[in-house]
């Protein structure tokens, strides 16, 4: 299998631990480990627990523990339709590999977190896109859904809340995926790695898996709780696609580390504090840009997220992204992520997880750098 660069990650990884003022993460400022035990009504008890755990190989589909605490945020699931896998970049790697077959039909969203489209391809599917576009206000099309699938169609992928754009899918919406998907015997994927993020307390539907057995939900500890470092994400299926997806994952990582199995348990256990902490930071950060963007209207546009952590920026100069954010974390030791990495020229993706003080310190100096850019833009009479 040929897989092409990921684009976005080879990006981040240019500058991440080189700027002042990281706006690009996807996720929510992390948690140290000693912050995240503070959570729980004993911590002291918590981190001797920690310290006591063998450095063996644990568990391999994760601890009855862990997947019995994942599914119960399930309808109707046991540990055994759970697999835990190393984020959910695993996850979904491990069912593209598992499910997909060459030549396979395979609807995909896009823009879209890259591996989304670009594992099917490289396995040899032929892939589709369900284009999500600013013009429709970033909804889902899926009357446009519905005319790419066919009976040949085997996996359905979505992504809700979405990266790049903060779509999300209603119930409705979600229902009608799944019925499409049923109608030709396809799977969905489900990404829903930015599940529980509501935006202004905007309730989020329930998980695809909830809607029955064609329906994959991949899940993740690194948006929702501020731990991207512990790598824990799942697949939530039916047993049997489970252990194929296991079958196949003894091949890539084996288990899950025992110390982030444990990690991810006491989260679990804390889930409704420690998204409190999350939403708090995010709506703070929404509160800055919105107000952000009412001001400067004249270089910056946007439709709001209605979900999730993230959103994209239009800026009113005709410069292309990639030069614009090259030159933003040069020149300004800021990041905001280049929307060519997600085909989305003129745009850049901006995250809403950073620590609000810094958020709008960064801010400033996107204004700062724009302001200077357009005066040299006009300067050049472009
Ligand atoms: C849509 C989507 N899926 C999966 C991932 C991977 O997340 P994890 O840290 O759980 O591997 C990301 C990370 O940015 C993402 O945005």
């Amino acid at each position: 299998m040929r897989l092409v660069p990921f684009a976005l990650e080879r990006w981040m990884t240019t500058y991440e631990t080189r700027v002042e003022y990281d706006l690009a993460e996807s996720g929510i400022h992390p948690l140290t480990t000693a912050e995240l035990l503070a959570f729980d009504a004993d911590p002291e008890r918590r981190m001797r627990e920690l310290l006591a755990i063998p450095l063996n190989y644990s568990e391999a589909r994760g601890t009855d523990e862990l997947r019995t605490r994942i599914a119960d945020t399930y309808r109707d699931l046991t540990s055994d339709d759970v697999l835990v896998t190393t984020g959910a970049i695993e996850a979904n790697y491990l069912i593209f590999n598992a499910l997909l077959q060459p030549g396979d039909h395979v609807v995909s969203i896009y823009p879209a977190y890259q591996q989304l489209y670009t594992v099917p391809e490289a396995i040899g599917c032929e892939v589709s896109c369900l284009e999500i576009r600013e013009e429709n206000h970033y909804q889902y099309d899926l009357d446009e859904l519905a005319r790419l699938v066919n009976t040949r169609t085997r996996m359905i992928v979505v992504n809700t809340p979405h990266n790049p754009t903060g779509a999300a899918m209603t119930a409705a919406e979600c229902a009608r995926v799944y019925a499409l998907a049923d109608s030709v015997g396809a799977y969905v994927l489900a990404d829903e790695a930015y599940r529980w993020l509501t935006v202004d307390g905007m309730p989020l539907p329930p998980p695809f898996r909830d809607l029955g057995p064609r329906a994959i939900s991949v899940g993740t500890v690194s948006k929702p709780f501020g731990i991207p470092g512990i790598r824990i994400g799942w697949i939530a299926a039916t047993a049997e696609i489970a252990a194929r997806c296991w079958a196949y994952r003894d091949y890539t990582s084996l288990s899950p580390g025992g110390l982030s199995d444990y990690l991810a348990c006491r989260t679990f256990a804390n889930r409704e504090a420690i998204l409190a902490r999350t939403h708090a930071i995010s709506a703070e950060n929404l509160r800055t840009l919105r107000a952000f963007i009412a001001e400067r209207g004249d270089l910056f546009t946007w439709v709001e997220p209605r979900g999730g952590l993230l959103g994209l920026l239009r800026y009113h100069l005709d410069m292309p992204s990639a030069v614009v954010a090259n030159r933003l974390a040069e020149e300004e030791s800021v990041m905001l992520a280049p929307g060519s990495a997600f085909g989305m020229e003129g745009r850049l993706r901006i995250g809403l997880g950073g620590q609000p003080e810094r958020f709008i310190a960064g801010l400033e100096r996107v204004d700062r750098f724009f302001t200077r850019l357009r005066d040299e833009v006009s300067d050049r009479g472009l």
